[in-house]
């Protein structure tokens, strides 16, 4: 479907650029330093990140003084949105104390027994400072354990920014990714070595038939499989319930580790989206909302499984591995998401989802959403999906320049959203949010495919 109405992408753009002026200045500026002007190329927002001044509770001030409620979240990691009250008494408490210790401190045993006590698969627990150091932990604990080389990750999973796994994330056309059913591993950033493609067995979402096939294949080879049961970075596409079971019974009977990555999926459900399935894998990774918005990463899993890190076989150890700050205000994060907190942001969002989906279906508007728990994907299509099985679904029917224009355009009408068609919502936003959300949402699409 055309965008027929008064907002188009060169129109939204347009406002963009003047809205977010400061910002655009102040990207050019970094960039004389840094490439592209500033560290994390994923928070480029159309020509460039927005700069922000301040945030609290579910908003944030940009640069240019503009008050956005924010639905990004930092890629879903700020499930208490920003500058909550128990988090900052938590780290308040640490700057008087010190923080930075070649000395452990209390904390990280504390926020340990919590994620344990959560989530039953998790026995012993590491910490790191970011998901993406744990995941190249999980592998090394999977090879050490297996006695095996290669990993298995599936296309659209994103496990950080390790050599191992960007590969597949996005398997675009253009990268001759192999057929659907039996993917192959290309690359999604320059410079990873042919040598480590070779070690990498790609799978295809929800796709049983396939997934059994390629992995008794590589089974005497293949240390574990790597998993998100909804994927983030790689656009929301949730894994069916029989499925991941089936991959549980496979990997079992191959003797494949299975890890399942709830860096994003722990906000999911009190015990992450295994909780939500009842499924136990041997190894579990950790991120983002664990830290209450200070850097860190964990990996945990069957107790067994750490028996070599116990015996110092196992090496896992860095600078800021733990660090009480991160442990502080992950506890204090966890505290508050209790099993109530769980159900308020989860019904929330499911608001959201299930009020657009049936409005945009009435109107005949190409806009689905999607996704469980607080972590949702919108996605303006070419008319014919209303929903995805795969992220090939996705690549071959999202209509991209649709997808800018709706970005740009919630933006410059002050709602934060992810570039990526995502949304991640917070505790503290409220039932008025929650419709400024949805009313922004259809004034947007309204006037994007109606005269
Ligand atoms: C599922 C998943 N795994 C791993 C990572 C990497 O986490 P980090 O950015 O903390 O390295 C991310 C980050 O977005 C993620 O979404």
């Amino acid at each position: 479907m055309k965008t027929n109405g008064k907002v188009t992408l060169d129109s939204a753009a347009s406002n963009f650029a003047s809205r977010f002026s400061r910002s655009g200045e102040l990207a050019a500026e970094g960039g004389r330093y840094i490439p592209g002007g500033y560290s994390r190329h994923s928070l480029t927002f159309g020509p460039h990140a927005i700069y922000v001044e301040r945030g609290a509770g579910a908003y944030l001030q940009t640069v240019e003084g503009h008050r956005l409620l924010d639905f990004h979240n930092n890629f879903s990691c700020n499930i208490l949105g920003h500058g909550h009250p128990r988090v900052r008494a938590a780290l308040a408490e640490l700057v008087e104390r010190g923080y930075s210790f070649g000395n452990p401190m209390q904390h990280e045993h504390r926020l340990a027994a919590m994620l344990c006590e959560r989530v039953p698969s998790v026995e012993r627990i590491v910490f790191s400072c970011s998901a993406s150091e744990s995941c190249l932990s999980a592998m090394r604990i999977a090879r050490a354990n297996t006695g095996k080389d290669l990993i298995a990750k599936f296309e659209g999973g994103y496990h950080g920014m390790g050599d191992d796994f960007m590969l597949s994330l996005h398997p675009f056309r253009e990268l001759f990714p192999g057929p659907a059913h039996n993917p192959i591993a290309v690359p999604n950033t320059a410079g990873i070595p042919r040598h480590v493609r070779e070690n990498v067995v790609v799978l295809p979402q929800n796709d049983l038939e396939s997934c059994a096939r390629i992995l008794r294949a590589r089974a005497d080879e293949t240390a574990c499989v790597i998993m998100e049961l909804q994927t983030g970075a790689g656009g929301v596409i949730t894994l069916e319930r029989d499925f991941v079971q089936g991959v549980r019974e496979l990997t079992r009977e191959l003797d494949i580790l299975m890890v399942i990555d709830e860096t994003i999926t722990l906000r999911a459900g009190y015990g992450g989206m295994q909780g939500i399935y009842g499924v136990q894998p041997d190894l579990t990774i950790f991120g983002k909302m664990i830290g209450g918005g200070v850097p860190i990463g964990a990996v945990g899993g069957r107790a067994d499984l750490f028996r070599m890190a116990e015996e110092g076989m196992i090496y896992h150890s860095g600078t800021h591995h733990g660090h009480p700050l991160a442990t502080a205000a992950g506890i204090a994060t966890l505290e508050v998401m209790d099993q109530a907190a769980y159900g308020r942001i989860n019904a929330q969002a499911a608001r959201i989802r299930d009020t657009l989906g049936t409005w945009a279906a009435g109107k005949e508007f190409p806009f689905i959403m999607y996704g469980v728990g607080s972590h949702l994907g919108y996605e303006i299509t070419d008319g014919s999906a209303r929903t995805y099985r795969s992220c090939r679904d996705m690549i071959r029917r999202s209509v991209e320049p649709h997808m800018q224009t709706f970005a740009f355009e919630m933006a410059n009408r002050g709602i934060f959203p992810m570039y990526r068609g995502q949304i991640a919502l917070s505790e503290p936003m409220t039932d008025a949010d929650i419709e400024t959300f949805i009313g922004t949402a259809q004034s947007v699409l309204t006037d994007m495919f109606t005269g």
